[in-house]
């Protein structure tokens, strides 16, 4: 019996020891694993054992404050996804950069180098940096407001896949005999002239294998939602209520269609963070063993980023409600958003509310069994709220070695994710096309 077209993604959102604030805190967690490549390269492999779509790497370039109550991305995570091409032959490479901090001919080289360099396996999750912080890092006095970060990054994109698009693929002819390397006329320059940007290409890099790296985005505002529908082949989000994701869901689709645009060629892929034990009970006490060693002074300096309002001092097992984010302004508006919602759905004291975002910050918690784990995937993907989860594994390498083990079995036996790689591109991994080349002007020289 074939399996059934439609089949989950899953992508594994990897941060050094674990995504749960507190996982450096477990006594079985080697700290020294932060900077270590061989921890790096045992979860790039678990990953690819379970056939996983991709792996991913969040950059925040700036150190945060109540950074000394645990360990952050402390790698640049386009080294380290590169380094990882070279220990896996199929599992996806998504890392993050900055459309804010970074210049597209940079990107576009970078990028299209690690499609090469991983036979077609590369992914950018393009942001704009959420942390207002990192601007003294790269000498600016502000950071830009999320209107004008937005209006760069289409600006960003469009040039960037201007020079991706810069090479015919048969453009390298290899003519010894006549001499001729290249064909000049299948080589394009770009010569873009925009608000942000003046960029000439063509790239010096031939078109990749995957024509353009995958292009992973994760915006959850108006502006950040209509960048994802208009470039992004797969998009992020943070959901912890099914309704809110049905509606995300439908949204994105929406825009999508009408930036012309086939929707289901752009992914949905929610956040899932997961406590898996052989009972709920067992599953639960392990959630109350990592809320346990969690440090408020971290709890609530998150809290703050992201609402831009300070809890410090305040009785953690009293109610708290966060207000809705017009009257305040934080930097992070759809976790603000979401935050608001939470406690105004749930009531929940302060403590209860930093245990929820100490997981992973807003986005949906699992815990249970293996097969209410499994459960919950298949409701939300058959329900029109996911293709698929950003997985958020609280401990590494441990959760993602007990969902590989245990969770995808169930998966597979209802026949919903892959047994085995059928491709070897990312893109075939994610039933996308190869995108054609846009339409460019010719390269070759005034000289001919
Ligand atoms: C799964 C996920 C990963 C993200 N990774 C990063 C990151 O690495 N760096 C960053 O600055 N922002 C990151 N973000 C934040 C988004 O880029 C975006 O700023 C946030 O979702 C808020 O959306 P908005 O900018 O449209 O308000 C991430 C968001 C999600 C949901």
């Amino acid at each position: 019996m074939s399996a059934p077209t439609r089949q989950i993604h899953l992508n594994a959102f990897l941060r050094n020891v674990g995504q749960h604030e507190a996982a450096w805190r477990l006594p079985e967690t080697d700290v020294k694993a932060v900077t270590d490549i061989e921890h790096y390269r045992n979860l790039a492999r678990i990953a690819e054992r379970g056939k996983l779509d991709a792996i991913f790497f969040a950059d925040h370039p700036v150190l945060k404050d109540r950074s000394q109550d645990r360990p952050w991305d402390s790698l640049d995570p386009f080294t380290l996804i590169a380094a990882l091409s070279g220990v896996t032959s199929r599992i996806g490479l998504v890392a993050t950069a900055s459309t804010t901090y970074n210049d597209p001919y940079g990107i576009a080289r970078r990028f299209a180098t690690l499609d090469h360099v991983s036979q077609g396996r590369a992914a950018w999750n393009v942001v704009t940096t959420a942390n207002a912080e990192a601007a003294a890092n790269f000498g600016f006095e502000h950071h830009p407001d999320p209107q004008e970060r937005y209006a760069r990054a289409a600006e960003f994109l469009d040039v960037t896949f201007g020079l991706w698009d810069s090479w015919d693929d048969d453009a390298i002819v290899g003519d010894k005999d006549g001499g001729t390397f290249v064909e000049p006329s299948a080589i394009h320059r770009l010569d873009h002239v925009g608000p942000h940007f003046r960029v000439a290409g063509p790239l010096e890099i031939p078109r990749s294998p995957q024509g353009r790296p995958v292009i992973f985005q994760a915006g959850s505002s108006e502006p950040g939602k209509d960048l994802a529908a208009r470039y992004a082949d797969a998009i992020f989000t943070a959901q912890p209520i099914i309704d809110d994701a049905q509606a995300f869901y439908a949204d994105v689709k929406a825009r999508a269609r009408a930036f012309g645009r086939d929707p289901d060629t752009v992914l949905i892929l929610p956040g899932l963070s997961f406590f898996i034990g052989g009972t709920e009970e067992e599953a639960f006490a392990q959630r109350e063993t990592f809320e346990n060693l969690t440090l408020p002074t971290y709890g609530l300096a998150q809290l703050k980023r992201i609402t831009g309002i300070d809890f410090t001092g305040q009785d953690l097992d009293a109610p708290v409600t966060i207000p809705a984010r017009s009257e305040i302004a934080g930097d992070q508006k759809s976790r603000h958003d979401l935050v608001h919602r939470l406690t105004s759905t749930e009531t929940l004291t302060l403590r209860q509310l930093l245990r929820r975002l100490s997981a992973g910050r807003g986005h949906r918690i699992a815990t249970g069994t293996p097969e209410q784990i499994a459960e919950t995937i298949v409701e939300w993907f058959e329900n029109g709220a996911a293709d698929g989860f950003n997985l958020i594994p609280p401990a590494l390498p441990t959760s993602l070695e007990t969902f590989v083990e245990e969770v995808l079995p169930i998966l597979r036996a209802k026949r919903l994710f892959r047994e085995d790689y059928e491709g070897r591109t990312l893109r075939e991994h994610l039933g996308l096309e190869r995108p054609a080349a846009r339409e460019r002007a010719p390269f070759a020289t005034a000289a001919e």
